[in-house]
C-alpha cells in the first residue's frame, strides 16, 4: 500500500538523519537505581525525579489509600460526574503552593497548554513567545487565533520590542518556560514582570521543571525570582518533582480558572485525573509545605556536582538548576557516550538535533535529591573514563 510505504520512507528517513529514538526498558520502579531489561543495574541520572518522590515509598503508600478510598477511576470528564471533592482540594492546593487564586488540573501538562491560549485569546490578542518555548505551549499556540511574536531566548531587549510593536493588540500574552529543559536555564522572570506591567501585558509561565525544584520553599521560578503571587498564569506537571507520575495544572487567576473550566477542550472532553494520582499529590504537597529536606538534599547534591564536573574540565551549560546539560557538540559522540557510560552503570541520555540546537549536542545529567555523594562521584569518575 502506499500509504505504508510512504509511511516506512519516513521511519527509514530518521534512521539516516540518526533521530531515530530507540527506548530503553527498565523493569524497575523509577527511583535512584534502575535495573534495564538485559539486567544491568545502573545509577539513574535521566530521570526528572528532582526530590525522589517517583518510586518512593511515601507516594505508593499514599496512592494505595488514595485507591482504597476513592477508587480506580471516574468513567467521566469532570463536568459530568468526574470531580471528587479531592480534585478540588488538590486545586486549591496547587494554588496556594504555586501563590495563584485558583488552579484547574488537566491529564497532562501538555494538555493544560493545548487547552490554555484558544480558550482565552482571539485575532484580536497576541501571545509573545520565547524562542526556546517547550513543544506544548508551541502546539497550544498553534491551536489559537491569536497572532504571534517570538522574541529572543530569555532577551529583555527583544522581549520589549515585540511588546512595543504589539500596543495595537487587546491582550498581549507573555509566554515562556520557568525553566529551559535543555539547558537548564531559569526565566528571568523579575525583568518580564516588570515588563508585563509597563506595557499592561499578562504573564504565563510553564513551571514544570520549577515546581518542587528551585525558590527557598521550592515554590519555582517566580518565587526563585522574587516575583511570588506576581504571574498571572503558571502551568505544571505532576510527572516531575512531584512524584512523577501523571496529570498537569494551569493555575491562574480566578476569572481565568473559570474560563477554563468551561471551555478548555483538554479540560471539557478528557477523563478525569485518576483519584489515586490527585490523593497523593495532595499528599506530596503537604509534605513540601511543611518540609524543605528534600529541597535542600536537591541543592546541596547539584551545587557538589556542577561544581566537580566543572573542575574535572567539562563544559557545563552555567547555572544553578539540577538539569546539568554537558556539552559533547558531536552528535554521534554524544549517543556512543551515553551508550559507554550506561556500561560503566550510570543511566543518562544523549540529547541531538532536533531536540537541540544543530551541533549542539549533550549529554542532559539530572541531579536527584536521593543520589548519595557516592553515586555523584561514581557519575563523575564514569564521564572522566569515558569522555576525557
Ligand atoms: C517544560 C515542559 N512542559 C510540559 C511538559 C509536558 O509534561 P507532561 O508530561 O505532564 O505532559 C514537559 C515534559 O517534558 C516539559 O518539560
Amino acid at each position: 500500500m502506499e500509504a505504508i510505504n510512504i509511511f516506512k520512507n519516513a521511519v527509514n528517513e530518521l534512521h539516516g538523519k540518526g533521530s531515530y529514538k530507540t527506548e530503553r526498558i527498565i523493569t524497575t520502579r523509577q527511583g535512584r537505581l534502575i535495573k534495564t531489561a538485559d539486567g544491568r543495574e545502573a545509577i539513574n541520572f535521566c530521570a526528572n525525579n528532582y526530590l525522589g518522590l517517583g518510586g518512593s515509598d511515601f507516594m505508593v503508600e499514599e496512592a494505595k489509600k488514595g485507591l482504597e478510598k476513592y477508587g480506580f477511576g471516574l468513567n467521566s470528564v469532570r463536568f459530568i460526574c468526574g470531580t471528587q471533592d479531592i480534585h478540588r482540594e488538590l486545586e486549591k492546593k496547587i494554588a496556594s503552593f504555586t501563590g495563584t487564586e485558583d488552579a484547574v488540573l488537566y491529564s497532562s501538562a501538555f494538555d493544560a497548554n493545548g487547552g490554555l491560549f484558544e480558550t482565552l485569546l482571539s485575532d484580536q490578542d497576541v501571545i509573545i513567545s520565547d524562542e526556546l518555548n517547550h513543544a506544548s505551549i508551541i502546539d497550544g499556540i498553534r491551536l489559537c487565533k491569536a497572532s504571534r511574536k517570538i522574541f529572543r531566548h530569555n532577551d529583555m531587549n527583544s522581549l520589549e520590542d515585540a511588546l512595543k510593536e504589539s500596543g495595537s493588540y487587546r491582550i498581549r500574552l507573555i509566554a515562556m518556560d520557568g525553566v529551559f529543559s535543555m539547558d537548564g536555564d531559569i526565566a528571568g522572570l523579575n525583568y518580564v514582570v516588570c515588563l508585563a506591567e509597563k506595557y499592561n501585558a499578562l504573564v504565563m509561565i510553564d513551571d514544570s521543571h520549577a515546581v518542587g525544584v528551585i525558590g527557598a520553599r521550592g515554590r519555582g521560578t517566580a518565587e526563585a525570582k522574587n516575583v511570588f503571587g506576581k504571574i498571572d498564569i503558571i502551568t505544571g506537571t505532576f510527572g516531575k518533582a512531584l512524584g512523577g507520575a501523571s496529570g498537569g495544572f494551569t493555575a491562574c487567576r480566578k476569572e481565568i480558572a473559570e474560563l477554563l473550566r468551561n471551555k478548555s477542550r483538554p479540560y471539557l472532553f478528557s477523563n478525569s485525573l485518576a483519584p489515586c494520582i490527585v490523593y497523593s499529590e495532595i499528599k506530596a504537597l503537604e509534605k513540601l509545605e511543611h518540609d524543605t529536606g528534600l529541597l535542600g538534599r536537591l541543592n546541596e547534591n547539584t551545587g557538589y556536582f556542577r561544581s566537580k564536573i566543572t573542575q574535572c574540565g567539562f563544559e557545563v551549560c552555567p547555572g544553578t538548576h539540577p538539569i546539568v546539560p554537558v556539552m559533547i557538540y558531536h552528535e554521534k559522540k554524544a549517543l556512543q557516550t551515553a551508550n559507554a557510560l550506561l556500561e560503566h552503570g550510570i543511566y543518562v541520555i544523549g540529547f541531538c538535533y532536533p531536540v537541540v540546537p544543530q551541533g549542539k549536542a549533550r549529554i542532559r545529567v539530572q541531579i536527584s535529591a536521593v543520589h548519595t555523594r557516592q553515586d555523584l562521584d561514581d557519575c563523575l569518575q564514569a564521564f572522566k573514563k569515558c569522555v576525557l
